[in-house]
């Protein structure tokens, strides 16, 4: 079988195919290697103590959820051997020749897999990057024949990986909890049975990077993602809806928290759903891996406590199928409405 042209597409291109090209308000408007260190790195260590220190995690955490919907972790319990062999294991899949990476193709509906340049359905633009999707949460969802087989510790790796991950979300869910003065399991129970959804994006070098983007503009759907990401730099986070961008620092170890959109409406919008996007380079390619907690399809979306003399920010409660099925069709309007403008 011939590799779909989209799987040469990358790497065959010495100037930009149009679909790649942004307009120029979306273009990057800092480089992948500007490091900001505005987005605070926090240590978890000591995070079930008693001698206060639980408190003075808690203060950075809702700090930075209030400021940017962002902050990296460190001494997250996560073996960094653990992660170190996620890596390495990821960018051994991505090397493989374009016939064995196909063999997971998810285009065509199917649940999982590979795919390049992938972009919401109807939008004109392609990102620059290829992915592996796998569902890992609950374990039901689990399709072993959409996880990669090779290299082949992938899946056992991925597994241990996952389970790690589910640890910390909690463990931060647990805090965003207390934040809100509510009982701990309170974002848990939220989000009734939680979904974790792996994403392994691969971002080949570039040959013009200015005109293009790794991964376009958004805010994640869900309630928190715990982003792995190499040395090479590239996500970067707004708080003025794009006036101005910082590049995130990368920590060796460590993982970006983004807050998505279901922990912005449960706080009632106390909290931040962290604005980002992925830029790319000419120089390297870069690989992140995105662990994303999600609730359940069915679980309700609407704050859990309304201070007195707030209003909630949602009008009526919303299954989160529907509130992310919202979010798809106004965001495909605005690309249209962009088209249109044209
Ligand atoms: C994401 O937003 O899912 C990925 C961002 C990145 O690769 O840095
Ligand atoms: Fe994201």
């Amino acid at each position: 079988m011939a590799p779909p042209k989209t799987l040469t597409y990358l790497a065959e291109q010495k100037t930009l195919e149009s679909s790649f090209v942004r307009d120029e308000d979306e273009r990057p408007k800092i480089a992948y290697n500007q490091f900001s260190d505005e987005i605070p790195v926090i240590s978890l260590a000591g995070i079930n103590g008693a001698d206060g220190r639980r408190a003075e995690i808690c203060k950075q955490i809702v700090e930075a959820c209030e400021d940017w919907g962002i902050f990296q972790v460190v001494d997250h319990g996560v073996d960094t051997k653990l992660i170190s062999e996620m890596t390495r294991l990821a960018k051994e899949f991505f090397a493989l020749p374009p016939e064995e990476k196909l063999r997971f193709d998810m285009s065509g509906g199917k649940k999982g897999g590979f795919i390049v340049s992938s972009h919401l359905k109807g939008e004109a633009i392609d990102n620059w990057r290829e992915m592996m999707i796998y569902f890992s949460y609950p374990i039901y969802n689990r399709d072993y024949s959409r996880w990669p087989d090779k290299p082949k510790e992938w899946i056992e790796v991925t597994k241990e990986y996952s389970e790690n991950l589910m640890v910390v979300a909690c463990k931060l869910l647990e805090i965003l909890s207390e934040a809100m003065g509510l009982e701990k399991e309170a974002l848990t129970k939220a989000c009734v049975d939680m979904d974790q959804k792996i994403v392994v994006n691969y971002y080949p070098k570039c040959p013009q990077p200015d005109l293009t983007l790794g991964l376009k503009r958004h805010t994640d759907p869900g309630t928190i993602t715990l982003l792995h990401q190499d040395q090479v730099g590239g996500l970067q986070a707004t708080r003025d809806n794009g006036k101005t961008w910082i590049t995130v620092q990368p920590v060796e170890g460590a993982f970006v928290v983004n807050l998505g959109d279901h922990a912005h409406f449960l706080s009632n919008g106390r909290f931040k759903n962290a604005d980002h996007q992925a830029v790319v380079n000419s120089n390297h390619s870069r690989l992140s891996i995105a662990t994303f907690q999600n609730p359940a399809p069915d679980a309700i979306v609407y704050p859990l406590k309304v201070e007195e003399g707030e209003k909630p920010v949602m009008e009526e409660p919303i299954t989160f199928a529907e509130m992310y099925r919202r979010k798809m069709s106004k965001d495909l309007e605005l690309a249209n409405l962009k088209k249109l403008a044209k």
